[in-house]
């Protein structure tokens, strides 16, 4: 079992073999399935976000009550209702093509050197089984910058489709291909949640590349151990996902430099993109809730809470 997960980790095998893309669309089954799962912890989790949101507010703005018209009650000006929904994370879900776990390591801020408006991710992982907060798993990121490429990947054009690009350097079976260009490692990183079930990671807002809407790739590990180097020497994967933005909110953002000079390709909306879901209603949620992290601007910086459910059940079921 832990070996089919390693392997699954180390590469792109699992992508392709089955589907015929670099991405996939869980089935309404699927779908049904999570509801099912959200729905049953909603009031959990509807107190969770609300604990959650006014610690962080406090922690972060000291004072800012005072000092700014912000009013934590009300959540800003994106969501001004606490979401009672999550995202729920299964082991099916595509990683797509650029996961390296070789460049994933240990830190809270995997912004490196890259440009873009601040994001700091705040998630928390609630165990969908017993509706509560998990302790202790190692919460894995990766997207692509400002203008579309990814980290360890920066030889491949974020502008060239898919299937074009495969061609192009000759891959004709996904299973064994490394598309892997570099060792560079921005805007990847992972961090373990606290005894809430929390974990803050500090990035940029993703751009965009062709095909896709703008996204951030998430797993959660469990019984993990990292080498000295900081990447994972091993861990169990019992999430895979994608968490997106609202589309205003994206629109906000790419209108900004350095998004803006990313010309060469039209963005891909979640509304015609081939793994978002729809489906965000009825308790399954993969868009993260900001907040401007001065209370007024989501262009200076923000805090994008979302919440995710870790399904053991699928894990065991699955491998
Ligand atoms: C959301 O969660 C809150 C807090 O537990 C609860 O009072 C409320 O009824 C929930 N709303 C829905 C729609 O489930
Ligand atoms: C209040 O806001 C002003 C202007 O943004 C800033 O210079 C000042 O340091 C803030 N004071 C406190 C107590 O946060
Ligand atoms: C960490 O060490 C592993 C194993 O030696 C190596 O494959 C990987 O490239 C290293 N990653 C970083 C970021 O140093
Ligand atoms: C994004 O990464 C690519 C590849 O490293 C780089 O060429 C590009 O300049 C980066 N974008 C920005 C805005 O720095
Ligand atoms: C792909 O194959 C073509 C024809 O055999 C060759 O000219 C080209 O250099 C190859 N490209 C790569 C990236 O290996
Ligand atoms: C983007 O979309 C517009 C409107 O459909 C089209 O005119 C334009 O050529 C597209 N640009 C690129 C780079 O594909």
């Amino acid at each position: 079992m832990h070996f089919t997960k390693l392997l699954a980790a180390a590469g792109i095998a699992s992508v392709a073999t089955a589907h015929p893309g670099p991405h996939h669309s869980p089935s309404k089954r699927e779908l049904s399935r999570r509801h099912d799962l959200s729905a049953r912890c909603s009031d959990h989790v509807g107190n969770y976000n609300a604990k959650r949101i006014k610690r962080n507010l406090h922690k972060r703005f000291p004072g800012s009550t005072s000092n700014t018209t912000y009013n934590i009650q009300t959540e800003g000006s994106y969501y001004n209702t606490i979401q009672n929904d999550t995202c729920i994370l299964t082991p099916e879900v595509t990683e797509g093509p650029y996961i390296w776990p070789q460049s994933q390591t240990l830190r809270q801020d995997m912004t490196e050197d890259q440009p873009g408006v601040p994001l700091w991710l705040d998630v928390g992982v609630l165990d969908m089984e017993t509706c509560e907060p998990l302790e202790g798993v190692l919460v894995d990121f990766w997207h692509c910058n400002s203008t579309g490429s990814y980290s360890s990947f920066t030889g491949l054009s974020p502008n060239t489709p898919f299937a074009e690009l495969l061609e192009q350097l000759n891959v004709t079976d996904m299973a064994t291909a490394d598309l892997h260009t570099d060792d560079t490692t921005f805007l990847r990183g992972m961090w373990p949640t606290d005894k809430h079930g929390l974990m803050e990671m500090k990035t940029v807002f993703p751009g965009f590349y062709v095909e896709r809407s703008i996204h951030i790739h998430v797993q959660v590990h469990t019984d993990w151990t990292i080498r000295g180097n900081g990447t994972m020497a091993y861990g169990n994967t019992v999430s895979t996902g994608q968490i997106y933005f609202d589309e205003p909110l994206s629109q906000k953002i790419m209108a900004l430099e350095p998004y803006v000079s990313h010309t060469e390709i039209n963005r891909t909306t979640n509304a015609v993109d081939s793994v978002f879901s729809g489906d965000t209603e009825n308790g399954y949620n993969p868009i993260v809730s900001v907040v401007p992290a001065d209370g007024n601007d989501v262009t200076k910086g923000m805090i994008g809470y979302i919440t995710i459910g870790v399904d053991k059940t699928a894990v065991a079921t699955d491998e």
